[in-house]
């Protein structure tokens, strides 16, 4: 395992909030290397000293008092530096170069190119050492194409590690296990016996405090572009002959290059585009986003996989900010029964099985099943729906950059995304805001506390808008 972290954006929201504190937490529980350190490098100017203060002040918590914090404070050492001058950066971390690093980018894409030219003049990219890079990688297909070039000139495919935080999730990870562990869901699972799926993705907070990235941006290439087609790519891909990273990778780049690309005479049928305006969010009045670009915080999307298994079968993605609640769920939509034998055919008793994986807030599995009461008062054959439930506990619940840093470190790529996938993925979005530029597909508003524009039921599973909502 590699010991020697070189941490880029560590002023940043994202190392704030979950990096630093995902490295606590592997302290804490004697995860990383004896001699591991930290090289934190950011914008501001602060010594050892001050970065070690300033951190302290926002990831103390109720671990400071095992140590841990100390621990990690006294591993860090703090660069303020420009990303965009090679030599400085070249002259300031050439010292690192004594072992083998990681050296994790967690800032804005335009800094990616630069920040690795700047790590290969300071030899810190020389085999072993490895590159991890937080998504946005590019805009489109041809921006992350050349940011690609750039980190091949630096370093191989082998030694890239491109972070979809959802894939350290581990009820995400747990997909996995229900596919492929069990011979019961795998039997079914193709077009013959499932209808539709639904891929859902709420989310009660605003783009505060991101408004410029947003505007620039929008749902479909901050949300749906990695993390909701990584979810799309574990539900649908083939069985692997293996675990190990490339097997499972080539089988979701597969389905992502079987994503049929949208035309603009789709647009209007099989895609929403949606952006908050003032309301209220779990009790609380919330302004409106403004943005001088046509861009969404909530957009939904019917895909279709044109392959053999899912022929015919509506893959149906919602995400939004700004929404009643916080929710991630997979729901697998089965067909109805062939021949309905019972004396009542009508829908309320003929409810079609579902199974629902819900990722957050809570982990749960719902099998939803039709049964029978055999109570006196209830005909033998009067059917209702009941719902087997599996509520997962985790032996403890981490934050999913806990996984990740682990494993960039031991140097296993399986949760980390593969260059093939990236394009697929991005081959895709760029079909999408293409065919919404030339059809001029509207960002409708919807106050915020709703879900999304009124016509996005078409794209909201039933669970959020009942049985009685469209379904497409
Ligand atoms: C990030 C997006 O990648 O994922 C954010 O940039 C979004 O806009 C976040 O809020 C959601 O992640 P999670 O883990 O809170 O579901």
């Amino acid at each position: 395992m590699h010991d020697s972290l070189l941490l880029f954006g560590a002023t940043g929201d994202l190392a704030q909030r979950y990096l630093f504190p995902s490295l606590l937490h592997l302290l804490r529980d004697r995860l990383l290397p004896d001699g591991f350190r930290v090289v934190a490098i950011g914008r501001t100017e602060h010594d050892d000293d001050g970065f070690r203060a300033w951190l302290r002040e926002r990831i103390a918590d109720g671990d400071a008092r095992n140590g841990a914090l100390d621990d990690l404070l006294g591993r860090i050492h703090y660069h303020p530096l420009n990303l965009n001058d090679i030599d400085g950066m070249a002259a300031t971390l050439s010292r690192y170069a004594d072992r083998p690093a990681v050296s994790y980018l967690s800032t804005p894409p335009n800094l990616f190119e630069s920040a690795c030219l700047g790590l290969k003049a300071a030899g810190l990219l020389e085999p072993p050492s490895r590159l991890v890079l937080e998504k946005p990688i590019g805009h489109d297909l041809p921006s992350a194409r050349e940011i690609d070039a750039t980190l091949k000139s630096a370093l191989d495919e082998s030694r890239i590690f491109r972070i979809d935080h959802y894939l350290g999730k581990a009820p995400v990870q747990n997909l996995l296990a229900l596919r492929f562990g069990n011979t019961l869901l795998e039997a079914v699972w193709d077009n013959r016996c499932i209808e539709s799926v639904d891929i859902l993705v709420a989310e009660t907070a605003g783009v505060d405090g991101r408004e410029g990235y947003y505007a620039d941006y929008g749902a479909l290439r901050d949300m749906v572009q990695n993390h909701m087609l990584q979810l799309l790519a574990l539900v649908a891909m083939e069985p692997p002959a293996a675990l190990d990273a490339d097997s499972i990778r080539d089988e979701k780049r597969k389905v992502l290059r079987a994503l049929r690309p949208m035309t603009a005479a789709d647009a209007a049928a099989d895609s929403i585009r949606g952006r908050y305006g003032a309301g209220v969010v779990e009790g609380s009045a919330v302004k409106g986003f403004t943005a001088d670009s046509a861009v969404e915080t909530f957009v939904g999307l019917r895909a279709w996989i044109d392959n053999w298994r899912w022929a015919g079968v509506p893959f149906r993605l919602a995400t939004g900010k700004r929404l009643p609640s916080r929710t991630t769920e997979v729901l697998v939509n089965f067909k109805p029964v062939t021949h309905w034998v019972f004396d009542r055919p009508d829908s309320k008793h003929a409810t079609p099985n579902r199974l629902r994986m819900r990722l957050q807030p809570e982990e749960t599995i719902e099998l939803g099943l039709m049964g029978s009461l055999a109570a006196p008062e209830w005909g033998a054959t009067e059917l209702m729906p009941m719902s087997l439930d599996m509520a997962m506990l985790p032996p403890k619940r981490r934050i999913a950059y806990e996984r990740l840093m682990i494993d960039a470190l031991k140097g296993d790529q399986t949760l980390f995304v593969r260059d093939d996938e990236v394009e697929a993925q991005w081959r895709w979005i760029d079909s999408i805001s293409a065919a919404w530029a030339q059809a001029g597909t509207a960002v409708q508003e919807y106050p915020a506390g709703s879900w999304g524009p009124a016509a996005a039921t078409a794209f909201l599973p039933r669970t959020v808008h009942g049985p009685a909502g469209r379904r497409g």
